[in-house]
Formats: structure tokens, C-alpha cells, sequence
């Protein structure tokens, strides 16, 4: 069993090296069972109560890559396309869309949708795929898919059935393939009152316009026009950081917070906005779509376009009852600083100050006692380390 005193020296190279690499791996990995919050590694931190984490990588005997459906109405009737859509895991958390946009559209009010083609969304266009990409570390991954038919287009979308998010730091293994004409999207939304209100939406968005170059991508905190001019403010035409290209897989995240939405790409900050941040509790969407109206363009007859996700993560508060946790955070976990995805690790836990003995019903070999300028840090369930 290493002693503080052991470390040391071992801690002293490793702070002279990098900050950085301290941090990450220096984490013991744990259980979110045993977390109490999430900080997120933004400039300022933030702290959430709940973690989920979808996995889409290792789903081989779900694998079903339907033909496209050529009638609108059998497009909304659709069964989900594998078994692993009816499962708990998948449906505590989402709903898999049918709604179409015909009522919209004979609205014929452009201040809420200029749509030109029938659109409906389909449960036939989400289905587990296998990656053929050389070197795949998946061996699968989840397709939204959306299809220009000959006088419709089919789409796709998944909700969160919860409509209680406030605050949320969601993260996708992603990439958009496929003909100019859609969008792809994964947002925050609060719909309006009522439909003819519009400008009282609340949304957060990333979204990819497959007719916009391979390495521009949009931000938006919603609504981003009214009747008269579109809202400059409200939106952010960026091109991802380090020339990456949205047909590649990048590691997208938003974070929305009190004040301001941040969006990043592989790890580096792409943008902030603070003007009409979403306020109120919200769903959480992904979706893939075309109407032909002037935001996604038109897509060709007989194409398709894809939103393929290897995963997705999560750290979030909710309003929902049961959801909310009261009362001091004693383990704070992270998401970012782990070692492998999906699992959390312990930044700060009950024990992290324990000295030698008992803490948490384990023996405990904490620090004795920390050089100047170095504290007793939490390593994992056997012991902690001067830093
Ligand atoms: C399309 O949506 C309308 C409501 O807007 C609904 O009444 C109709 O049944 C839907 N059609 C299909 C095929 O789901
Ligand atoms: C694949 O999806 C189609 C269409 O939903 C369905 O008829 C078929 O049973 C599915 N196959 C498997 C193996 O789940
Ligand atoms: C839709 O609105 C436009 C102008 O507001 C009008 O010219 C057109 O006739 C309307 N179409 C229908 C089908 O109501
Ligand atoms: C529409 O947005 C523009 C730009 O932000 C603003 O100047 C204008 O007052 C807004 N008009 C209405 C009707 O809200
Ligand atoms: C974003 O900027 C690129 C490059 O200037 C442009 O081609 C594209 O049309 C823009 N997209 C939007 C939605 O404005
Ligand atoms: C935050 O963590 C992510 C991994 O979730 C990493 O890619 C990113 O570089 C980290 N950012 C900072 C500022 O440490
Ligand atoms: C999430 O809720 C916790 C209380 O459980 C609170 O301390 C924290 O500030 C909230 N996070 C955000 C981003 O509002």
C-alpha cells in the first residue's frame, strides 16, 4: 500500500510537468450512485445533480437498417426498428417522434414555418447501424435519418420525455453525412404558449445545414426572427475549431447555464451566447429533418441525410418532483476529468480530508500530513495522495 510520503517525490515530477495531466487520471473512478453533483470543467464551473450516459457502440444483434417508407401515414405508424427502442434503458428517458407538420403549414403564416414540403417524422428513421469506418472503436452506432420521397420528406426526432430540465451539459460522439437540404440537431426546447406565439420559444441549438460548408456550424439561442428581420444576436455562424468538418465524428457539447449557452467541439470553446439564454425547464431533442422551407433549403428527391451518434452524456439538473436534490454536495464527481467515458470520477469526496483509519466504512490510508503548497487529494478507495 503506497504512504504519502512514498508519492511524494512521484507528485512533485508530475505537478513540474503539467497541471493538466494531474488532473485528468488523477481521479479514482467511481459510481454515480456514489455522486453527489457533477462539476463541469467550463471556465466557471458548474454543478449538476444528475448524470446519464447512452451508449450506441456495442449494439451488434441491434442492428437494422430499414428501407425507407414510401406513404406518409405508414411513415407515422411505423414500429421502432429493434427491440432496444422498446427497452426501459431507452424509453425512461426518450420518446421517439410521429407528429408531422401538415396543421403548420395550413397555417400559410411564414412569421411560423415557410415549409414547402410535407414533412413527418417516422420511427422507421432511427435504427442502430454498424460502423464500417477502418479502426471504428464502436462496433455500432445510432442513425437518425431523414428522406426527400418523391412528395414528402420523412424525418426523425428523439424527446426527452421529461420537460423539466433547467440546466444541462449534453455532450454527442457525432457526425451529418448525406445530401445538402437538412439539418441536423441535437437542442434544448420550451415550446411557446401557443403555436401563433413564436417569440416566446425557449431553445438552444447546435445544428449542421448540410448545404452550409463542410466546417461551418450553427449556434442559436431561439427565436432567431420575427415577423419583420432576422436576430443577429440570437445566433452564430462558426466555422469548428481546428478545421474540423461536421462529416467527421467530433465531440460536440452545449452547455446550458443561468445566463448563457456555450458550445464546444472536441474539447475546445466554439462560442457563447448570452442574448435570450433559455430561462424556463425544457426538453432535450436530437433530430434530422428537411422542409424545404429557407432554413434546412431543399433536398433532392430520392436523398438521404444522416445524424449518426455514438453516444450521448449528460450532467443535469430537473424540476420534475423526485428530481431535485436538496441539501449540501459532499461527492462531487466529473464527467470530463474521468478516464473512461461514461464513467464518473471523485474530485472531492467525505474521505478526501480523512486521515489514516476509517471513512465511509473503508479503511483509509489518508494523507498524515502535506508539504507546503501541496493538499491531501482523494486517489481511490484505498488511499489519498499529497498534491
Ligand atoms: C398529422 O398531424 C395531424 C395533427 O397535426 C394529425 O391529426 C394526423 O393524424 C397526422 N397524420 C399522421 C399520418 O400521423
Ligand atoms: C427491422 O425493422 C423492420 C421495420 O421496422 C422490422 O419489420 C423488422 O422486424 C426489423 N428486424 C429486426 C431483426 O428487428
Ligand atoms: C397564403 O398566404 C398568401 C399571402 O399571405 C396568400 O397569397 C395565399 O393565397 C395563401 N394561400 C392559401 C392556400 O391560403
Ligand atoms: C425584430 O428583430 C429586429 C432585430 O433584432 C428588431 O430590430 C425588431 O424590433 C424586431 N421586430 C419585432 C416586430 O419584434
Ligand atoms: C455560414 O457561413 C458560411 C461561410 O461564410 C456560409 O457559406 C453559410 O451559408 C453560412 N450559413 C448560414 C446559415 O448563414
Ligand atoms: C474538459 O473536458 C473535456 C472532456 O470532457 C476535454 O475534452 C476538454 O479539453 C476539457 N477542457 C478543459 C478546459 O480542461
Ligand atoms: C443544480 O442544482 C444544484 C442543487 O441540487 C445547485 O446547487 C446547482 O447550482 C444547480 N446547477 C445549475 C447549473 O443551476
Amino acid at each position: 500500500m503506497p504512504t504519502d510520503s512514498a508519492l511524494r517525490p512521484l507528485a512533485l515530477l508530475v505537478a513540474a510537468a503539467s497541471l493538466v495531466d494531474v488532473v485528468r487520471g488523477a481521479y479514482p473512478l467511481t459510481t454515480d450512485s456514489n455522486c453527489g453533483c457533477y462539476r463541469t470543467n467550463a471556465t466557471t464551473a458548474n454543478y449538476f445533480a444528475h448524470h446519464q450516459f447512452f451508449d450506441f457502440r456495442s449494439l451488434s444483434h441491434y442492428v437494422n437498417v430499414t428501407s425507407p417508407i414510401g406513404n406518409f401515414d405508414a411513415n407515422a405508424n411505423a414500429p421502432p426498428t429493434s427491440p432496444f427502442f422498446n427497452a426501459q434503458q431507452w424509453t425512461n428517458m426518450w420518446d421517439i417522434q410521429s407528429w408531422n407538420n401538415t396543421a403548420q403549414m395550413k397555417l400559410n403564416n411564414t412569421d411560423i414555418s415557410d415549409a414547402t414540403v410535407q414533412m413527418v417524422n417516422s420511427p422507421n428513421n432511427i435504427y442502430i447501424e454498424r460502423n464500417t469506418d477502418p479502426g471504428a472503436n464502436g462496433q455500432t452506432f445510432l442513425t437518425m435519418r431523414t428522406v426527400r420521397h418523391s412528395n414528402f420528406q420523412s424525418a426523425s426526432e428523439i424527446e426527452s420525455s421529461s420537460q423539466g430540465y433547467q440546466f444541462v451539459s449534453v455532450r454527442m460522439f457525432a457526425r451529418t453525412k448525406g445530401a445538402p437540404g437538412a439539418v441536423t440537431a441535437m437542442f434544448t426546447y420550451r415550446p411557446p404558449p401557443t403555436p401563433l406565439n413564436i417569440m416566446l420559444v425557449q431553445e438552444a441549438d447546435l445544428e449542421i445545414r448540410t448545404r452550409d460548408p463542410p466546417n461551418y456550424v450553427q449556434y442559436t439561442n431561439q427565436p432567431s426572427w420575427n415577423s419583420t428581420s432576422d436576430i443577429p444576436q440570437a445566433t452564430r455562424n462558426v466555422s469548428m475549431p481546428g478545421g474540423r468538418r461536421w462529416s467527421d465524428w467530433a465531440y460536440y457539447r452545449m452547455d446550458w447555464t443561468p445566463g448563457s449557452t456555450t458550445w464546444y467541439v472536441n474539447g475546445q470553446l466554439s462560442s457563447t451566447i448570452t442574448f435570450q439564454a433559455p430561462r424556463d425547464p425544457a426538453q432535450i431533442m436530437f433530430n434530422s429533418w428537411s422542409d424545404g422551407g429557407s432554413w434546412s433549403g431543399p433536398m433532392p428527391i430520392n436523398t438521404e441525410a444522416y445524424l449518426h451518434i455514438q453516444w450521448i452524456e449528460m450532467v443535469y439538473n430537473n424540476t420534475d418532483p423526485g428530481a431535485i436534490k436538496t441539501g449540501k454536495c459532499v461527492n462531487v464527481c466529473s464527467i470530463d476529468e474521468t478516464t473512461k467515458l461514461g464513467q464518473p470520477v471523485l474530485i472531492t469526496g467525505a474521505c478526501a480530508s480523512a486521515k489514516y483509519g476509517q471513512c465511509a466504512g473503508k479503511n483509509w490510508n489518508g494523507c498524515k500530513s502535506c508539504a507546503a503548497g501541496t493538499t491531501c487529494k482523494y486517489q481511490n478507495d484505498y488511499y489519498s495522495q499529497c498534491l
